[in-house]
């Protein structure tokens, strides 16, 4: 379904890109060092279909076709990430150098994120040392790029990093210590710190995060439910976004959390240029309920203080999330009226969803409907400056390995042919209408 009702314009400027990241993408692992993701994937089990990103999209050896599709796409940016383990590798930044040459030639701006989860192995955010040594590979990758590159992003999703790797252990590193996690979220959070400082430090001054965030929905009124959402939402909404942008942890976290809190708050509340929310779906939470539920395919143990309740009467995706466009709305105006002028600019850096196909009529209503989302909270007075599609390319979806495909561009993994879908051939043409 092609939608014929053209999207509202958005104001000039504002910037249209679509991302990827560097594990999903790359391949060419005897190239870098290894990270917890080559670990993690090589132990059997851990990989929904058993894959591992070894190969993943032949990017590094492919980025001129990519390249080209990006070009051929007409965004004005492209977010991928720089891959810590290959930075550590002879000539790692080579790589970067010849991609960020590439996009600046074919006039798409590169947005690169500095660390989307592929840590490099033998380093532990339970370490406090893991933030220190972030910022010193962060200074090499400025003093590299930063004459080409104008806009950072320092750390992708933090709490699904912490969350599913760290208190769940169905993510890179495998570790399951549920609330025992927090201190990797201090330590990322020290390391997004750290990072700005060096960015800025290198010259940068165009520097934002990307963070989940999505609204949580109580399952009944009933205060038990009440409860565990407003649960969640701390997790979700407020562990992360109130120390960087307010400067202090919800009530009752800082004790939980290692080293001199008051004196890190200073680094990690850094004031940022741009606040980047990843949002692909609202979640419906309710009390405990004593069980495993079932979170779009995540199994959430049964000592968390909330459970996962299903959201009917919505289309889902491949991956079982609900599409809820006018939720994308919501979580922007939330947090406008949370964080008020705390709030800088905000920026999209991540919405897509996972569909089979190349003719994929399922994307499009899906893109469609939350682009018009993100009209509507503009127009309601939110200041938001940018949109990345979730992603260029089909490509190692984590655990769910290459099962789920996320592109604008179908790639078989047999022979490496990238094919654009139908909602490629629709990007490129609301981006057209949108300078017309
Ligand atoms: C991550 C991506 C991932 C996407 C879809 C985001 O949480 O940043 O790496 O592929 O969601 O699951």
């Amino acid at each position: 379904m092609v939608t014929t009702n053209p999207v509202p314009r958005f104001p000039d400027g504002f910037l249209w890109g679509v991302s990827t990241s560097a594990h999903q993408i790359e391949g060419a692992v005897d190239e870098r060092e290894p990270s917890v993701w080559d670990v993690f994937t090589a132990e059997p089990g851990r990989v929904r279909d058993g894959s591992t990103a070894a190969v993943a999209c032949d990017h590094v050896r492919r980025h001129g076709e990519d390249v080209a599709l990006l070009a051929g796409l007409g965004v004005d940016a492209y977010r991928f990430s720089v891959s810590w383990p290959r930075v550590r590798a002879r000539g790692g930044l080579d790589f970067y150098d010849r991609l960020v040459d590439d996009l600046c030639a074919a006039g798409v701006r590169p947005v690169p994120t500095l660390f989307h989860w592929d840590l490099p192995a033998g380093l532990d955010w339970r370490e406090r040392d893991t933030a220190e040594r972030f910022a010193a590979y962060v200074s090499e990758v400025v003093g590299r790029l930063g004459d080409r590159v104008t806009k950072w992003i320092t750390l992708n999703e933090p709490a699904e990093h912490t969350l599913l790797g760290h208190a769940l252990g169905i993510h890179a590193p495998g570790l399951k210590l549920l609330f025992d996690a927090l201190p990797v979220a201090h330590h990322q959070l020290l390391a997004h710190g750290l990072a700005v400082r060096a960015l800025r430090a290198g010259g940068a001054d165009d520097i934002g995060i990307a963070n989940s965030h999505g609204p949580t929905w109580p399952a009944s009124e009933d205060p038990a439910d009440v409860e565990a959402a407003d649960f969640h939402d701390l997790l979700l909404n407020r562990l992360f976004a109130d120390p960087l942008l307010l400067g202090r942890y919800p009530d009752g976290i800082d004790a939980l959390m290692p080293g001199d809190v008051a004196a890190d708050l200073q680094v990690i509340s850094e004031p940022l240029d741009w606040y980047g929310i990843n949002y692909y779906a609202p979640t419906r939470v309710g009390a405990p309920q004593g069980t495993e539920t079932d979170f779009g395919g995540i199994r959430m143990p049964a000592e968390l203080p909330f459970s996962v309740r299903e959201i009917s009467g919505r289309p889902v995706t491949d991956f079982g999330w609900p599409v809820v466009p006018e939720a994308l709305t919501e979580v922007l105006t939330a947090f406008r009226d949370r964080y008020g002028d705390r709030l800088p600019p905000v920026v999209i850096t991540e919405n897509g969803c996972s569909y089979e196909g190349v003719d994929d009529p399922e994307r499009i209503a899906y893109l469609d409907g939350h682009v018009r989302a993100l009209h509507r909270a503009l127009e309601a007075g939110v200041d938001v400056r940018g949109y990345f599609v979730w992603s260029l390319l089909d490509n190692f979806e984590w655990a769910e390995g290459f099962a789920r495909r996320f592109g604008l561009v179908h790639v078989d993994f047999a022979t490496q042919r990238r094919t654009p879908k139908a909602s490629y051939a629709w990007f490129r043409e609301l981006l057209r209408e949108q300078r017309s």
